[in-house]
């Protein structure tokens, strides 16, 4: 499973990067607005941050605008993936962008029917989002099911994106399920290595070892 982080925060980007397990980040107007950056600058500045792709989401609802703004955002840098709406237009714009050698992320997708519909289109990333359909009591995780079964059916090779990720549980699911990256919040993605048991199992070795008045190396 590939590894994106969901945020406009290049502080956050940066550390997560330095791991050397980032895949690529997502970003959309909300992440832009909280970041209190230019779309361009800060969209810039990411891409020179993460080699992978990195989503930048068009504003405009009509074809044509879609088109133009997507234009612009595909000048920032080549690892720019563009991010539009699961709307009929959004599929009209992301089936001449993909035609066109730009990667694609089909984003707001909560029906299976939405995501069969990106995967014709040509999305090279499909984003369900998990968090805000069990906001609304409805189990996010069928959803990315139901798209697993649909796509190895006919073997599309739309890559499914979990997204609006809010546990480390939703990300260990996902996982289960096969889809293909999680788009995670920074948060998020540092708790995966969390464990208390590792801390403890840490503590004891540490003191045991103090014990010996050995050092590794000197
Ligand atoms: C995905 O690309 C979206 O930016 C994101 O996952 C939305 O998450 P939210 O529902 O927490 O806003």
């Amino acid at each position: 499973m590939e590894f994106f982080v969901d945020t406009a925060d290049v502080n956050e980007i940066r550390e997560l990067a330095e791991t050397g397990l980032l895949d690529g980040v997502t970003t959309n107007p909300s992440l832009i607005m909280k970041s209190g950056r230019d779309i361009m600058e800060v969209t810039k500045e990411i891409c020179g941050i993460v080699d992978g792709p990195v989503s930048a989401e068009v504003t405009a609802l009509d074809y044509e605008g879609m088109m133009r703004e997507a234009a612009v955002l595909a000048k920032i840098a080549d690892n720019i993936c563009i991010k539009l709406p699961l709307t009929m237009d959004g599929l009209k714009a992301c089936k001449a962008l993909t035609s066109d050698g730009h990667k694609t992320n089909v984003t707001l997708c909560f029906s299976a029917n939405q995501a069969l519909l990106a995967a014709k289109a040509g999305a090279t990333y499909i984003s369900p989002f998990i968090g805000r359909l069990d906001d609304m009591a409805i189990d996010g995780m069928e959803l990315i099911e139901d798209i697993r079964t649909i796509y190895d059916n006919y073997d599309f090779k739309t890559k499914i994106l979990a997204a609006s990720i809010r546990t480390v549980n939703h990300v260990k699911e996902a996982a289960l399920i096969g889809a293909d990256v999680a788009t995670v919040p920074p948060s998020t993605l540092k708790a995966l290595v969390k464990h208390p048991l590792t801390d403890k199992g840490i503590e004891g070795f540490l003191a045991d070892w103090a014990k010996t008045g050995q050092k590794i190396g000197g």
